[in-house]
């Protein structure tokens, strides 16, 4: 067992049964550093977007949790991800956000990679290295990368479940918006930001937080005024109240939030006329496809986190990563999400839209950063990290619906999703591997049920 697991009580993390987690998991070095060991050493955590590298020699940088990594598309056109470091002294090697490259130098003292992660030239290698360099031996350092519609993840972990099995369930609610008019599109480059808060705050408010937009989000959507589109989500949900909200049965954590108000975008009104006519003339495909009961969601305010740190938010067109800078800090990459048939002019208003609600100054942005930091930073505070937090909203009320897989909070406003998040955040922190992982109880979740 490594040394971080047996300086952290993980038992005492979270209590599943109650929906309470320990305050100081949003600020003690210790649990962090078994963080960045269980979590992002063993989950899946995304890199980059079919659409931000079309064609052979494109690629990204990015992070996944404190290490940075180049993602390149292939000759072949497949796509492989490589720790963004040197193999000879560990200087960076790509500082550029995105590109086109055949090759890549260290800008220290000339290695040149191949875009296949190979060791192809070493300055002077014959004079001074006199055929005792073994350059197979000194490629860059590669990483498992598999993709679900044209998303690409990367894990640290061999052992760990195939992407496709390790999104389960939440592959369902992928679909309603990702695999329609020849799927999405990310537009980048992302927009950057560093916030004073813990990975996690963000993480569990995009899993399934509508409680907090009536009284955080109000105002400034008041303030947006004319300037809303209002589009086509104000049906009858599938479950009474207020829309409902979604968690995994067993680990993996996804939650997913659908909110039977009517999504609104900060797009101009002829803008808006036009993303309305989009969302009605493509709906009823997606009826057609799926049923009155689940095609309807489409086009509606539907939003969630791929566990452990990558979320979405339709209705204002936001794709998040929140990558973990210690535990006190993250930086946000945020792009935009575009249907890929949409036309210009509407994909242009989406990305300016989102970026006044979302993006790194947006409004809506803004009015949730001031909630993550000081929810975070008041646990500098030793009495105060000695706390609890209760996401029990709803809990003994959840139900299963045989449309609809996972575990259905009766309402959007509950915090189902909460409790899943932190129910596969305990299984993943405390166990040796995912073998274990996944042997755990199945059947973990069932006293959110109501009547249990
Ligand atoms: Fe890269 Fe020396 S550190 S070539
Ligand atoms: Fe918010």
């Amino acid at each position: 067992m490594s040394t971080n697991r047996t300086q952290v009580d993980v038992e005492s993390l979270v209590d599943v049964k109650n929906g309470i987690q320990a305050k100081r998991i949003f600020w003690d070095q210790q649990i962090y550093d078994l963080e960045i060991e269980q979590i992002f050493g063993k989950c899946w955590q995304f890199l980059t977007h079919d659409s931000l590298i079309p064609n052979p020699g494109d690629f990204t940088t990015g992070y996944m949790a404190e290490d940075e990594v180049i993602v390149t598309r292939q000759d072949d056109g497949s796509v492989k991800a490589f720790l963004n470091v040197c193999t000879h002294r560990g200087a960076r090697l790509v500082a550029a956000e995105a590109g086109n490259a055949r090759a890549f130098s260290c800008t220290y003292h000339g290695w040149s990679f191949g875009m296949d992660g190979a060791l192809k030239v070493v300055p002077m290698e014959e004079e001074l290295y006199r055929g005792s360099l073994d350059k197979s031996k000194f490629g860059l350092r590669e990483i498992r990368v598999e993709s679900y519609r044209g998303l690409y993840y990367g894990n640290f972990d061999a052992q760990a479940p195939s992407l496709n099995d390790y999104l389960g369930d939440v592959k369902f609610y992928l679909d309603i918006w990702m695999d329609i008019n020849g799927g999405i599109e990310l537009v980048g480059p992302p927009s950057r930001s560093l916030l004073n808060c813990n990975w996690k705050t963000p993480a569990e408010n995009f899993v399934g937080d509508a409680y907090h937009v009536g009284w955080t989000h109000l105002a400034s959507l008041m303030a947006l005024g004319g300037e809303l589109a209002a589009i086509g989500g104000n049906e009858a949900p599938p479950n009474e109240g207020l829309g409902m909200q979604v968690t995994s049965r067993f680990g993996h954590g996804f939650g997913v939030l659908w909110d039977a108000a009517p999504a609104v975008h900060a797009i101009n009104s002829k803008a808006g006329t036009l993303y309305r006519e989009w969302f009605a003339s493509r709906k009823p495909k997606m009826v057609e496809k799926l049923g009155a009961k689940v095609g309807r969601i489409y086009g509606s305010h539907l939003n969630g986190t791929v566990f452990p740190n990558n979320s979405y938010l339709l209705g204002t067109n936001t794709f998040k990563l929140w990558v973990p800078r210690g535990p006190h800090q993250i930086e946000v990459f945020t792009w935009a999400i575009v249907e890929k048939e949409m036309p210009a002019e509407l994909k242009n208003a989406v990305v300016s839209g989102m970026n006044s609600t979302f993006g790194s100054a947006g409004m809506l942005e803004a009015d949730d950063s001031d909630n993550m930091e000081t929810m975070t930073q008041n646990n500098r505070g030793r009495m105060t990290r000695e706390g609890k937090l209760n996401s029990q909203l709803g809990l003994g009320f959840d139900k299963l619906d045989p449309d609809f897989p996972g575990v259905i909070g009766q309402s959007a406003i509950g915090e189902t999703s909460y409790r899943g998040f932190y129910r596969a955040y305990k299984e993943i922190m405390g166990a040796d591997n995912w073998k274990a992982i996944l042997k755990l109880d199945p059947d973990a979740w069932k006293h959110e049920l109501i009547g249990q």
